[in-house]
């Protein structure tokens, strides 16, 4: 167990890289700053501290008192934190919780050498420079500061404010901020090194309250970070398995070798993260070890099977389906492209993401980029040379052309007409383009096309999408609009739109959902009768997380040797929070696909 407090520089540092300004401060504290030069010449940092001996001391010229000073000094950093004694108020059950979280560390290379050949000045014009790239990074991707350490930051996702995917966004943070620390112009050239790891923690004012207060936290993880942080190549990020498992295949990863990692038991894995993948969508992408088989949803699967057919036979549909996070709204929607895989048709994903909110278009772009087969590493030539095939299967005017080329913020090479259009008219003709794309399209083959989570979509977007609407009735095309109940669309009551509520699953297909994610072990009744009390999957949203965790453990008890998961802390031994900003309570498949699901696991 890491106690997250006065130890923590030992954790932060790993590798010796850092706190060269922190043992100065500390040598100021014993009352011996002369010999704070000596230390940094000798790149002695926090990591080393515990093992030097009298020897060494003596070696590096210090006189018997102050050895003797300094080895007490260093055993009493070494011992174990005794918190202060409780004082009621400081340690209220109201400030201290346990919490998932994701803890991100990240570190500053090589900042021992540059405090040797640089200007204090200078050194700390640098070393501020990178801590406010790095908190502008974290704070754009919903993370919070908790603390800086010498040329460390350490940031937490999930606390205070806790998102359904912030393990997915600790970790596009991570590489944003290798990247954003490289391009900063200071007196030298900086990298960085990221270490990511998932897990239960307490949280929260452990310390003391006033100036002193910390978001401290307490449990395995944040020491794992930062010793993930310590193997971490310059300018990368290593995450956990614990943060992998979360963020399924949303980024490309090299799998490290496992690895011993000081205070940490056993061999670890661990995994560096690359960019994000070219999966061709988030719910592949999250669901790649294979989607659970569809349970019930009969009547609803039926009236999409109905509607695309009149769909097909020239009167477009659009449906709107809507639910509770974790209710099922995607896989019905999977379940619907499984059953007309074999036909002859044209399927246009598009997602919203909650990242992505005020990006113009990010659905439709990404979209357009994973049908052209866009990669990473393409040159903007081999983008447009894909675009233009993908453009010239719907007969693409070159005027259209050069407006999609904008969209995706491509270089045009000379081969597209110059527009000269004012900001409103390149949007109306974007806009435009973009419906007369999936007209053509939907003269070719029927056309299905899914706007997923349009609760998070831009305001762009929704404008293409009602223009879509407006057009569909002429179309061989179906719309499926997915959404949860926050959000209100605007073309509810037309003759051509079918509003769809999916509600909670009853009591029989809970049972069988129950049989097929546990591998049919056997439940005691007393489980199963739990979980139908709780209303079942997609009942437990919000505020039931005690319920739900009590199920989970219970079913982890008795049906399963493997250690229990947490899905995006959907299922935690929390005490409820009300307003935390969790906007997904619980979700039992996830939960107990995730507990069962051997690929996962
Ligand atoms: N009827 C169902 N049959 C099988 N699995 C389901 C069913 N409903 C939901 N799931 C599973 O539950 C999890 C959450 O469902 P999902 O479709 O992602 O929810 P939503 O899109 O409404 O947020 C997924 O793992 C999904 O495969
Ligand atoms: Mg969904």
């Amino acid at each position: 167990m890491f106690t997250f407090t006065g130890l923590a520089n030992l954790a932060a540092d790993p590798r010796g890289g850092i706190a060269v300004r922190e043992i100065a401060e500390w040598l100021e504290k014993l009352g011996m700053s002369e010999y704070a030069k000596c230390f940094a010449e000798n790149r002695i940092d926090f990591s080393v501290l515990p093992e030097l001996t009298d020897q060494h001391l003596k070696d590096l010229g210090l006189p018997l008192g102050d050895r003797l000073k300094m080895l007490r000094a260093i055993r009493e950093l070494s011992s174990p934190v005794s918190p202060p004694p409780p004082q009621p108020e400081q340690r209220s059950q109201d400030t201290a919780e346990r919490r998932q979280v994701t803890v991100m560390f990240s570190d500053l290379v090589g900042s021992t050498a540059l405090s040797t050949r640089m200007d204090p000045e200078d050194l700390r014009e640098v070393i501020s420079a990178y801590q406010k790239c790095v908190a502008e990074t974290v704070q754009r991707f919903g993370g919070f500061v908790a603390k800086y350490m010498g040329d460390g930051v350490l940031v937490y996702f999930g606390y205070p404010q806790a998102h359904e995917n912030d393990a997915e966004r600790a970790v596009r943070a991570g590489l944003e901020m290798t990247m954003a620390v490289t391009n900063l112009k200071t007196h030298a050239a900086l990298q960085t090194r990221v270490g990511i790891a998932t897990g239960l923690v307490v949280v929260g004012d452990l310390i003391g309250s006033g100036a002193s207060q910390e978001q401290a936290i307490v449990g395995e993880t944040p020491n794992l970070a930062a010793r993930l942080q310590g193997i971490a190549e310059p300018n990368s990020v290593v995450i956990a398995e614990s943060t992998r498992k979360l963020v399924g295949n949303l980024f490309e990863l090299e799998d490290l070798v496992a690895k011993t990692l000081k205070g940490v038991e056993g061999p670890v894995r661990a995994w560096a993260a690359q960019r994000p993948s070219s999966v061709e969508s988030r719910f592949e992408a999250l669901h790649a070890s294979g989607v659970t088989e569809l349970v019930g949803r009969e009547e609803e699967l039926e009236l999409l099977l109905r509607r695309w057919s009149k769909a097909k036979s020239g009167q477009g549909q659009v449906v709107l389906l809507s639910g509770e996070p974790g209710i099922g709204k995607s896989r019905l929607t999977a379940a619907l492209l499984e059953q007309v895989a074999a036909e002859p048709h044209t399927r246009l994903r598009n997602f919203c993401s909650p990242q992505h909110t005020d990006s113009s278009l990010y659905p439709t772009i990404g979209q357009i980029e994973r049908a052209a087969g866009f990669r990473q590493d393409d040159t903007s030539e081999a983008k447009l040379d894909k675009l233009d095939r993908l453009l010239a299967q719907s007969s693409t005017s070159p005027h259209d052309a050069a407006l999609l080329v904008e969209m995706l913020s491509l270089p045009s090479d000379g081969r597209y007409p110059v527009l000269e259009l004012t900001p409103q008219q390149r949007r109306q003709k974007t806009l435009e383009a973009l419906v007369v794309q999936v007209a053509a399209l939907a003269r070719q083959n029927p056309v299905l096309m899914i706007f997923e989570d349009a609760h998070w979509a831009d305001p762009t977007s929704l404008e293409l999408f009602g223009r879509i609407v407006d057009k569909i009735p002429s179309l061989c095309a179906l719309l499926i609009v997915t959404y949860r109940p926050e959000f209100d669309p605007p073309w509810i009551g037309r003759p051509d739109v079918t509003a769809l509520t999916l509600n909670r699953l009853g009591e029989r297909e809970v049972v069988a959902m129950i049989d097929r994610v546990s591998g049919n072990k056997a439940l005691p009744e007393s489980i199963r009768q739990n979980i139908n009390d709780e209303g079942g999957i997609g009942s437990c949203c919000r505020g039931r997380r005690r319920a739900i965790h009590r199920c989970h453990s219970a079913i982890r008890n008795r049906c399963s040797s493997k250690p229990a998961r947490f899905v995006n802390g959907a299922a935690r031994p929390a005490r409820p929070r009300q307003g935390d900003g969790t906007d997904r309570g619980g979700d039992w498949a996830g939960v107990l696909a995730y507990t069962f699901d051997s690929g996962r696991a």
